[in-house]
């Protein structure tokens, strides 16, 4: 990747930062990765996340929760960057509904720290994860990012979107080179434990029936994690303006449809429960993804049938004995991780702590 030798991925240990971080480290990148280990879901999936990058020299763990200033603080000042790229947040519609400040927090006053650390003078290039539910329901569909994204369904997309205006003003003020890719629903492999397909998938293999919202009919543009580590890997590029780009299968499936593919991969006929639709999910997702081509001539390449039967085969081999030198680098990990957080604790600050990926 040219010009890029050390980017910062923040959410390193989450879904996508995970996959972001072995892509750049597999084409030479050096990762210094940040994470918070966030227990919005179970924080031992994301020490498993990155036991692949953690044998890895490039590698380099901060251990820093962003909505601390002086932890982001320290970090600046000990790093030298290329890129930065911004996935660190807490994620999920429905949990923002029930505890609204928690994601005003991590997902906008993180952000600006970062901003403030990462986007002043000479700033290097940094790509913002927004989301698809920044546009509600009002904006016709396909999505085009022009659409002025102001009927957020959740505190979730309104935090997404303040994160969005935060960076563009950024860029007004300093000139940051900013890029915010607007994502739809992510999957693939270690896809988050939240999110639909992968509890479908877990019921069906357990025997389970499996609970759906509403009458099935809601549709997302499901996009497969590797398209959108590709369409990311473009925006760390691009060395000034800023811009908004959706990154979207642009090929909607509704929720019957999904459940439908994964009973046949799986091998079963799904038992459905239908249960009213909670607040603040939208009717559906469409990217406009003709941005995204003419600029990165990047398009979807992964087709959902083929997603799907690639996140299902992932998710039976959870269960196999991991080779020991990952076990060992995950121990080891979630070790400091523990000490780091009952330090965080005492004192009134958390100080960033740092670990190096090896070999042994
Ligand atoms: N997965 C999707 O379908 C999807 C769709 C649209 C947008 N996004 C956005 O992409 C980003 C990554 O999503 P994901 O699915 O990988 O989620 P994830 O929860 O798996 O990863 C997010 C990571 O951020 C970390 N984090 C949270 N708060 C932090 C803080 N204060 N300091 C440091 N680290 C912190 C978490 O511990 C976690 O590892 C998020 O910003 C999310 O809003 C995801």
């Amino acid at each position: 990747m040219p010009h890029i030798r050390t980017a910062l991925v923040t959410g390193c240990a989450g879904f996508i930062g995970s996959h972001l971080t072995e892509r750049l480290l597999a084409s030479g990148v050096r990762v210094i990765g940040v994470d918070s280990f966030d227990d919005y879901y179970d924080p031992r999936l994301k020490v498993a996340n990155l036991e692949t990058a953690l044998q890895n020299p490039g590698f380099e763990l901060e251990l820093v929760d962003l909505t601390d200033a002086d932890a982001v603080a320290s970090l600046a000042s000990n790093v030298q960057v290329d890129a930065v790229v911004h996935l660190a947040g807490i994620p999920g519609v429905r949990r923002s509904i029930e505890e609204p400040a928690r994601y005003v927090r991590a997902n906008v006053l993180a952000t600006q720290h970062l901003l403030d650390r990462f986007s002043r003078a000479d700033a290097v290039p940094l790509v913002f994860a927004g989301s698809s539910s920044v546009y509600g329901d009002d904006t016709p569909a396909p999505f085009a990012e022009t659409a002025p994204c102001v009927g957020p369904k959740s505190p979730y997309a309104a935090t997404k979107r303040a994160g969005e205006l935060l960076c563009r003003v950024a860029h007004e003020t300093f000139a940051a080179p900013i890029t915010v890719v607007r994502l739809f629903t992510v999957y693939g492999p270690r896809q988050r434990p939240d999110l639909a397909i992968r509890r479908f998938a877990n019921a069906m293999l357990a025997d389970e029936e499996i609970v759906v919202y509403g009458d099935g009919s809601a549709a997302r543009d499901y996009t497969h994690v590797s398209d959108v580590v590709a369409g990311i890997s473009h925006a760390m590029r691009e060395r000034e303006g800023f811009g908004v780009v959706n990154l979207g299968g642009s090929s909607p499936v509704t929720t019957m449809e999904m459940v439908g593919s994964l009973g046949r991969i799986v091998g079963v006929t799904p038992r459905v429960r239908h249960v009213p639709q909670p607040p603040g999910e939208m009717r559906q997702t469409f990217a406009d993804v003709r941005l995204a081509g003419d600029r990165w001539a990047w398009r979807p390449q992964v087709g959902f049938e083929d997603g799907l039967a690639d996140f299902v085969l992932w998710l039976r081999a959870q269960g196999a004995p991991k080779p020991a030198p990952a076990r060992n680098a995950a121990r080891r990990l979630a070790v400091r991780i523990g000490q780091w957080l009952r330090t965080r604790n005492v004192r009134a600050h958390g100080r960033p702590l740092r670990l190096r990926g090896s070999t042994a």
